[in-house]
C-alpha cells in the first residue's frame, strides 16, 4: 500500500520499521505545499476565546522558558520581541476544514488515534525547547525553515529543568546524525518519548504537528474500571469459602491476596464492556461541549425533506461530519458498535456496509442518506448523530 506522504516508502515498511520505533525524515512529502492560512490568520485564532493557544518565550520577563496561555490581546502579540519565541495554536483542523484536508493523507493510521493539528509560528530562534512528547507526531514544515535536532529516548525519570513550568530536558543529547533543516513540504515523523528540539531559522517559520494520542495505562485502568464497575452487582464480592485455620489473626495471607487478584481479573475481563468503553473513550471530543446540537431535534421528516431537495436537483452536499467529531466502529465476536463522540450504539450485521461508509466519509452523500431512510435502524442512528451535533446540515447560502 502506498500513500503520497511517505515518498518511496510503502505503508507496510513504515509501520514495520518506523511507527512507534524510530524517526523518519521525508524530504518533499508534500512538494509545493501552500498553507491555507497565513501568520496573521494564525495570530487571529490565538486571540479567540474558544481557541486553545500558548506562547513560549525562551527568555521571558519572569524567567527562562516562560509559558503564556491564550487567548491573547492583539496588542500583546504586536509587542512580542523579534526573536526567540513561539506561538502554538491547537486543533486548527477542527476550526478550519481546509486545514483538516491534510488529515485525509493520514488515513493509513487509525483515525481514532488522531489528536489534532497544532500549528506553530516562530520568528528566528523561536522554539519550545528540548523536550519529549508521549504522542506520535508528524511535523510538516508549512513555511520557512526550521532546524530539527533529535536526541535520546527518555522516560519519566529523565531530569527536567526546575526553573520553568514547562517540561524542558536538562540534558539533551543531540544526535549529530539527526540534525536537519526542514524546508516547506518536508515531513518529520517522531515516535513517542524521543527528545527533539525544533528551532526556527526564518521570519516565516510555521510548522504543522499532526499528533496521534495514546491513552496512558492509568487512564485505561481507571476509565475501564469505572465503566465496567457500574455494571457490577452488589452481591459480587470478595469471598473466602476456602478459608483455612489462621496463622495470625491480623495477617493478610497469600491466599487472601490471590483470591483478590482472581476477583479483580475476572471482573475487569469483560470483552463486550471493554470494547464499548474503548470505543467511547477514543471518540471523546477533544474539548467538552465542542458539538453544537441543532436547536430543534431532527425528525425523520427532516431527512426526507433533505433527500427530496437533492432529487429535485436543488441541493448538493447535505450533511457533514462535524469538524471536531470523532467516529469509529467495532465489529467483532463481542458485538457491533458505532461510536461517535463518546456515545455508543449497537447495530446489526445488515448495517455493516452503511456504518463503514459513514465512518469513512467527511460529507454524507445522498446515497448514504437514502439508504438510511430505507432502514429504520440506520435512520435512527443518523438522527441520533445529528441530534447530538456529530453531523450537521450545511447551511445553504441565502440567495436573496
Ligand atoms: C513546534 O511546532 O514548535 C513544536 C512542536 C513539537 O516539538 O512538538
Ligand atoms: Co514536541
Amino acid at each position: 500500500m502506498q500513500t503520497r506522504l511517505l515518498g518511496q516508502l510503502s505503508v507496510e515498511e513504515f509501520l514495520r520499521d518506523y511507527w512507534q520505533k524510530k524517526p523518519l525524515l521525508i524530504r518533499q512529502a508534500l512538494p509545493g505545499f501552500q498553507p491555507p492560512l497565513d501568520i496573521n490568520e494564525l495570530a487571529g485564532l490565538a486571540c479567540e476565546e474558544t481557541v486553545e493557544s500558548r506562547i513560549v518565550m525562551e527568555q521571558g520577563p519572569e524567567g527562562p522558558w516562560q509559558l503564556f496561555n491564550g487567548p491573547f490581546e492583539e496588542s500583546f502579540l504586536q509587542e512580542l520581541p523579534s526573536k526567540d519565541w513561539t506561538l502554538l495554536v491547537q486543533a486548527v483542523d477542527q476550526l478550519l476544514p481546509e486545514v483538516a484536508e491534510l488529515l485525509k493523507d493520514f488515513d493509513f493510521l487509525p483515525r481514532w488515534r488522531r489528536d489534532d493539528i497544532m500549528i506553530s509560528y516562530a520568528p528566528p530562534g523561536g522554539s519550545v525547547g528540548p523536550h519529549i512528547d508521549y504522542y506520535d507526531v508528524f511535523l510538516l514544515q508549512a513555511s520557512g525553515q526550521r532546524r530539527w535536532q533529535l536526541g535520546q529516548f527518555c522516560d519519566e525519570s529523565t531530569p527536567l529543568r526546575q526553573d520553568t513550568s514547562l517540561k524542558i530536558l536538562t540534558d539533551f543529547q543531540a544526535d549529530p546524525e539527526a540534525d536537519w533543516v526542514l524546508e516547506p513540504g518536508d515531513l518529520l515523523y517522531l515516535p513517542p518519548q524521543l527528545a527533539h528540539w525544533g528551532t526556527s531559522l526564518s521570519e516565516d517559520c510555521t510548522t504543522w504537528s499532526v499528533g496521534f494520542r495514546a491513552l496512558s495505562a492509568e487512564e485505561i485502568l481507571c476509565g475501564a474500571a469505572d465503566f465496567v464497575g457500574e455494571k457490577l452487582q452488589e452481591d459480587q464480592r470478595y469471598t473466602d469459602a476456602d478459608l483455612e485455620p489462621l496463622q495470625h489473626p491480623a495477617e493478610i495471607d497469600a491466599a487472601a491476596v490471590s483470591r483478590l487478584r482472581q476477583l479483580l481479573l475476572e471482573v475487569i475481563d469483560q470483552p463486550a464492556a471493554i470494547n464499548e468503553w474503548f470505543g467511547r473513550a477514543m471518540t471523546q471530543t477533544k474539548y467538552p461541549d465542542q458539538l453544537l446540537p441543532p436547536e430543534e431535534p431532527w425528525q425523520p421528516e427532516d431527512l426526507q425533506a433533505l433527500v427530496a431537495e437533492v432529487d429535485s436537483g436543488d441541493a448538493s452536499p447535505l450533511l457533514r461530519i462535524a469538524e471536531g467529531s470523532r467516529l469509529a466502529f467495532r465489529a467483532g465476536d463481542e458485538g457491533r458498535w458505532l461510536f461517535a463522540d463518546g456515545e455508543a450504539w449497537p447495530y446489526s450485521e445488515e448495517l455493516q456496509g452503511w456504518v463503514e461508509d459513514l465512518c469513512r466519509c467527511y460529507q454524507l452523500d445522498a446515497a448514504l442518506i437514502t439508504t438510511a431512510l430505507k432502514h429504520p435502524e440506520a435512520r435512527d442512528l443518523l438522527l441520533q448523530l445529528i441530534n447530538q451535533g456529530s453531523i450537521y446540515a450545511e447551511q445553504e447560502e441565502d440567495s436573496d
